[in-house]
This record gives C-alpha cells, structure tokens and sequence, in this order.
C-alpha cells in the first residue's frame, strides 16, 4: 500500500536502521523497485526528481504512476518529490497525494535557505505531508565530485529547529551522480551529526559510496539513503549489452524487460546491504 514516508523512516530511525530511498527515471524503475521490495519483504520510498520531471516534461503521468504503483504493491511504498527547487512542484506534488517532498535550497545563503524552506514545511503540514530539506550542498549534480562540503552540527541543529523540517540531508563526504563508489563517507561527523539534529539525517550522493562505506553510514547514524546513479549503471549496460550486436532488435520490451531485471536484483543486492546492521 501507499506509506506515508514518516512511517517509513520513523521506525528505521528509532531502530538505528535505514529508510532505503530509490530514484526513478520511468516506468521501468517503478516496477524494478517495487518487484524487489515485495521480494525482500521491505518497505521502500520510490521518488521522483525534479530534473526527471523536467525530463518527462510534467509530474503527473509519472507520478500518478508511482502513486498506482505504490498502492498496488503489498508492502509499504512511499512516494516522495527529490530535489525541488519550487514551491510550485511542492504543491504540486501534494495535490497529487505524494507522500514527501524535499525541498532543495541549499545553494542559497543559511538565511535564504531558512526562509525559503519553512515556508515550504509550513504548506505541506498543513497537508501531512513529510518535508526534507538540505543544509550544507552535496556536489556532483553539475557531474564534479566535491567532497570537501560538510554541514556543521550546530548550524544543522538551528535549521531543523527554525524551519521545523522533519528530515535533514548533510553533506558528510558524498557527491551525486559519481560512476566509482570511491566515496569516503565523514563517519565520525554523522555521529555528531546524529547526535546534534534530532530528527532522521539522510544521505544523497550514495551511489558513490561502497558497500561497506554504505552499512558503516547507517551504523554510524544515517537513516534515508538515497540511491540514483548505482540502479542507472545496471540499466544502462543491460541496455548496452542487448543492443550492441542485434541490429534486427526493435521491441523495445526485449531489451527494456532485460535492464528492468537488472535494477531489480540491484536494488535487491542495495536492500540487503543496507539491511546488514
Ligand atoms: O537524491 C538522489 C540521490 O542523492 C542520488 O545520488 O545518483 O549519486 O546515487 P546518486
Ligand atoms: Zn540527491
């Protein structure tokens, strides 16, 4: 069924676990993401950016889509809007019945940032819904890994507090869209962190992160860990390997079916790595 994301992470936070968060591009990601979730028996958050919104050139066909999804499915499935840069997506998405959205200001000023984004949580509680913002920007949209940002726990500390923000992405060593998972994640910052913030901290840029860099985050304090790039890599090489010699292949189903499988078993292979506490 439809989860709202605060049940989700609610409980992985109280556990120490990890609420596992995962991109989707089109339908394809949809249906790889929840078939692998159903299969380990784990809840997920299925979400959208606001650049693939820009790619599918709305929100809702895919996002009604993920809706369906997420209501068809017989675990519990969030639905959550990525990296919003307007207020107006924000609405937007919760007319539509998402269950979450992050707000992303973080290349404004602290005082910009702050007043950009209580006033974006002020809207969507007044609707329920679940808002995550970023303190502190995680490099590499613009494909640079820029690993020197840190967020600050104090500054961390005031923000939640000022904008009144239910979950916090920090910048602790990650970069988005990075192909080497050479990440070294700060482990000894998400604990001051974890100890600073007191609501659920979220990791972006976690493609770039090895496996083991992965548990050691959620050990160390993380609890939302989203993952794009790393289910990408395995559909596009499936992609890759089916077209490369078979110019007589024209049903996209052949060689779309085949990369869906492949996101599966890697979101499946992401699921029990993060599951290994
Ligand atoms: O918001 C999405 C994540 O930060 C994904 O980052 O593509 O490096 O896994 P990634
Ligand atoms: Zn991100």
């Amino acid at each position: 069924p439809l989860a709202t994301t605060g049940d989700i992470v609610a409980p992985a936070y109280a556990e120490g676990g990890c609420a596992p968060a995962f991109n989707v591009i089109q339908a394809e990601h949809i249906t790889a993401i929840v078939d692998a979730a159903q299969a380990r028996r784990r809840p997920v958050i299925l979400q959208l950016s606001h650049n693939a919104v820009r790619y599918h050139g709305a929100l809702a066909p895919i996002g009604s889509a993920m809706l369906a999804a997420a209501r068809l499915a017989d675990v519990p499935v969030a639905v959550h809007l990525d990296h919003a840069e307007s207020p107006e997506l924000v609405h937007e998405a919760v007319d539509l019945g998402f269950s979450s959205v992050m707000y992303d200001a973080s290349t404004m000023d602290y005082t910009g940032n702050v007043a950009a984004t209580a006033d974006v949580v002020k809207h969507c509680h007044e609707a329920g819904v679940w808002v995550e913002a970023e303190l502190g920007e995680v490099g590499g949209k613009d494909g640079v890994h820029a690993p020197g940002a840190r967020t600050d726990p104090q500054e961390a500390a005031r923000f939640v507090a000022a904008t009144g923000v239910d979950a916090l992405a920090v910048a602790v060593g990650s970069s988005h869209a990075m192909l080497t998972r050479t990440a070294e994640l700060d482990l000894e910052l998400i604990g001051r962190l974890r100890s600073a913030v007191d609501v659920p901290l979220v990791l972006h840029g976690s493609s770039g992160v090895p496996d083991e860099g992965l548990s050691a985050a959620v050990r160390a304090g993380l609890t939302k860990v989203n993952i794009a790039t790393q289910l990408n890599k395995s559909f596009t090489a499936e992609v890759r390997r089916h077209l490369g010699d078979q110019p007589a292949l024209v049903d996209p189903r052949k060689y779309l079916g085949a990369a869906r499988s492949a996101v599966a078993e890697e979101t499946a292979r992401l699921l029990d790595v993060l599951d290994g506490r």
